[in-house]
Order: C-alpha cells, then sequence, then structure tokens
C-alpha cells in the first residue's frame, strides 16, 4: 500500500523517521542516575566474548548493503579497536579469499536469500568462522543460517532500491560497535554522544526530508545530464557510492562514487566547466580537507553542488560561488544517515523527471538469488 504517495520508493525514503525508530526500538536504554546510557542486541548478548575475542571483523554484502557496512566500519574500528576489513560476496568467493576460525564474519543483506551473500556464508562456516547476520527478512536464508545476528527491522522493503533499509542497516551497526566497544571507562563520553545521538536521529531525518522540494529543484537541472560525479571521504565515502548507486540504478544516469582522497590520482582530469560534481563537505575531522578539494576543483572551474553542515555554506561555497545543499549536523558517524537522504531524494526526482520506472528499473531485481 503506498498510502499518500506515487511510488514505493518515494514512501519508502519518507517513512524513514519512522522505520528508524523502530529499528531501536527496545534496544536503546536511557540510563538513570546511577546507569549509564547503553545499547541492547538481544541476538548477540551470548556471542559478544568470543566476538571480541576474534582476530578481525569482516564485512561482506552486495549492494547497498556493502555501502551501509562501509559507512560504519570507521565507528566499529574505533570502538572495537579491531581490525575490520570489507568483502564484497562475489569478490571474496572469486578469490576464495582467506577466512579463518578466528574471523568474525558479519553478512549484511535487506532480503537475506542475495545467492552470492549466502554462498559466502556457507563458504564462512565451511571455514569455520563466526557468521553473523544482519537482516531485514526473518527466517531467511541468511537468518537461519547465520549463528546469531540482528534484525533490522525496518519493515517489508518493496521499491528495487534500497532506502530505508539502508539507513537501518547503519544504525544496526553503530549500535553493534556500541556493543562490541563495550563500556571502557576511555570511550564513555564517546559512547554516550553517540547513543544521545541515536535518539536524536529519526527528528533529524524528518528535519532533513524538508529538502524535497530543493532536490526536485536540483533534479531539474540535472535532468539532461550523461554523468554525475560524487565525492567523499570518511565515514561519507560511503555516501558517495550509494548516492551514485542510486542515481545509476534507477535514474538510468551514469554516476560514480569517489573518494575525495584519490581525486589527484586520475578524477581530477574529468573535471570540467559542464560534468556536474556533488561534494559531501558536512563537519567531522576530514572537513578542512574536503575544504581543499573543493578549491582544487573549484580552480579547474568544476560545476559543484556542495553538501555542507546546516548554516557553514560560507565555508564551502565563498561568495555564493556553487549551489549548496545545507543539513543538519549529527555525531560524525551518524551522519551518513543524514547525508545519504537528500541523494535519495534527488536519485528519485531525477527518475520521475526522466521518464522512467523508479519502483522496477529495468533489468534489475528486487533480491538477485541466481549467481
Ligand atoms: C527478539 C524478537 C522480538 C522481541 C524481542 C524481545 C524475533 C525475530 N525477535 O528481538 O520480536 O520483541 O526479542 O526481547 O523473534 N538472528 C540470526 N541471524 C540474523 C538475524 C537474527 O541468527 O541475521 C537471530 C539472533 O541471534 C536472535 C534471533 O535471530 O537469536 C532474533 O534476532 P533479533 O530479532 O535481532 O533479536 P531481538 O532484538 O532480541
Ligand atoms: C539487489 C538490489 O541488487 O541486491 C539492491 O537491487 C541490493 O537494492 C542488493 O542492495 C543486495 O541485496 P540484499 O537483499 O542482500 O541487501
Amino acid at each position: 500500500n503506498k498510502g499518500n504517495y506515487e511510488h514505493y520508493m518515494q514512501k519508502e525514503i519518507h517513512e524513514q523517521p519512522e522505520s528508524l525508530t523502530t529499528t531501536m526500538r527496545g534496544r536503546l536504554i536511557r540510563g538513570g542516575s546511577c546507569k549509564a546510557k547503553s545499547v541492547l542486541l538481544g541476538g548477540l548478548k551470548d556471542h559478544l566474548k568470543t566476538i571480541r575475542r576474534s582476530r578481525r571483523i569482516v564485512f561482506i554484502g552486495c549492494g547497498t548493503s556493502y555501502n551501509a557496512a562501509l559507512a560504519a566500519r570507521p565507528i566499529l574500528e574505533e570502538l572495537s579497536g579491531m581490525p575490520v576489513t570489507m568483502e564484497v560476496a562475489s569478490d571474496l568467493l572469486d578469490r576464495q579469499g582467506p577466512i579463518y576460525r578466528e574471523d568474525t564474519t558479519v553478512f549484511v543483506s535487506q532480503s537475506g536469500e542475495t545467492a552470492d551473500t549466502l554462498q559466502a556464508l556457507h563458504y564462512a562456516r565451511e571455514n569455520g568462522a563466526l557468521c553473523v547476520g544482519i537482516t531485514n527478512t526473518v527466517s531467511s536464508a541468511i537468518a537461519r543460517n547465520t549463528h546469531c545476528g540482528v534484525h533490522i527491522n525496518a519493515g517489508c522493503e518493496i521499491g528495487v532500491a534500497s532506502t530505508k533499509a539502508y539507513t537501518s542497516q547503519i544504525v544496526v551497526m553503530a549500535m553493534l560497535s556500541l556493543v562490541i566497544g563495550g563500556d571502557t571507562i576511555s570511550n564513555q563520553a564517546r559512547r554516550e554522544a553517540i547513543i544521545d545521538g541515536l535518539f536524536d536521529l529519526p527528528n533529524k531525518v524528518r528535519e532533513v526530508l524538508k529538502l524535497d522540494q530543493e532536490m526536485k529543484d536540483l533534479a531539474k537541472l540535472l535532468i539532461a545530464e550523461q554523468s554525475l560525479l560524487m565525492f567523499g571521504r570518511g565515514y561519507n565515502y560511503a555516501t558517495a557510492l550509494e548516492g551514485a548507486l542510486k542515481v545509476k540504478e534507477v535514474a538510468l544516469m551514469h554516476s560514480e562514487g569517489i573518494l575525495a582522497g584519490e581525486m589527484k590520482h586520475g578524477p581530477l582530469a574529468l573535471v570540467d566547466e559542464n560534468l556536474p560534481i556533488v561534494v559531501i563537505a558536512t563537519n567531522d575531522a576530514c572537513f578542512s580537507k574536503q575544504q581543499s578539494v573543493i578549491q582544487q576543483l573549484r580552480a579547474r572551474k568544476g560545476r559543484l553542488i556542495v553538501m555542507c553542515s546546516k548554516g557553514e555554506a560560507s565555508l564551502v561555497s565563498p561568495g555564493g560561488s556553487s549551489r549548496v545543499i545545507e543539513v543538519p549536523l549529527v555525531e560524525d558517524c551518524l551522519q551518513p544517515v543524514v547525508n545519504i537522504v537528500p541523494l535519495q531524494l534527488l536519485a528519485y526526482h531525477l527518475t520521475v523527471l526522466r521518464g522512467y520506472n523508479v519502483d522496477q528499473p529495468r533489468n534489475l531485481a528486487k533480491s538477485v538469488t541466481t549467481q
């Protein structure tokens, strides 16, 4: 049921404040006078010791689910102090890459049925690794075959392009980082700030959804373009990859997410006054580096659309030289949840304006169950 919406993708984008609330329900503990704020993931509590004792954590997924894991990697590394590596499921299988008994493997999948991810799960089990699932579908093959896991509880997602599952996956993996990180005194303030940020996140997403009309206006400007680049780094490298994936899969426009730190190693050659480039430059530890990327792109007359934190337009677009998208500032590791929303809206409006099928893009399936 699409309710008042024209398309499922549109409905699923707009229901993210609610889906995120459901994802966190019963899992965040407010704390009190003598009790610290904390996170409870019922599906993991009996396995935390094994996870903490493992040698590394390996995230495995495809498409949007892979991007969600990439968004969560920095906070998991920071809070756990463990090495965290990334695997595209098909590539792990192609290489028969090394997976050991001492590894914790984490399988991220909305449907829980993706063939490559499921195959990689069988492979990791055969190699003796602990297998953890992050899935949206109870009783799916991946949920059943993992040793333990967390349901993201985002509700049924119908649009082929994943939107609300992406943001719920990131939130679950941020919560996962908090529980694996444990309750060491040294990062207590950081942990509490993230938990406060999680409580407030649905409100911030509600706020960023107000950019809908602005994104529609931007889509009108980009409707006839051949290509759109997205530059991100740090927590928002994943945002650049996921924003570009949305644009290419539904709007059928070439789009590429680029790690801004790699700009000089190739992408800079593409920059001219015609090619539109989205630069994600919200305020975090990478901000000054991103400001310098903006300067260098501008020096080559790049046609920039800059995403920045509210009130900071003048820091990224001196004299109003570029179009800006201002988004609310949240805790750095949760910023990808906010930042993807305008890009989901942009991809949605671009698709509708270009006259393509937004819920069922040509050649794509919601769940890829063959290899
Ligand atoms: C569970 C209940 C929830 C109830 C809550 C109350 C289910 C599905 N969930 O939620 O209805 O409100 O207790 O305490 O009954 N699992 C995997 N692989 C996965 C995902 C999950 O093995 O990919 C396992 C978990 O380890 C766990 C079970 O499935 O044993 C349920 O996981 P989850 O729904 O995340 O647990 P709770 O949040 O505790
Ligand atoms: C397909 C979907 O390609 O599979 C994507 O169209 C999705 O939206 C990808 O990200 C992975 O699916 P899942 O269910 O394993 O998360």
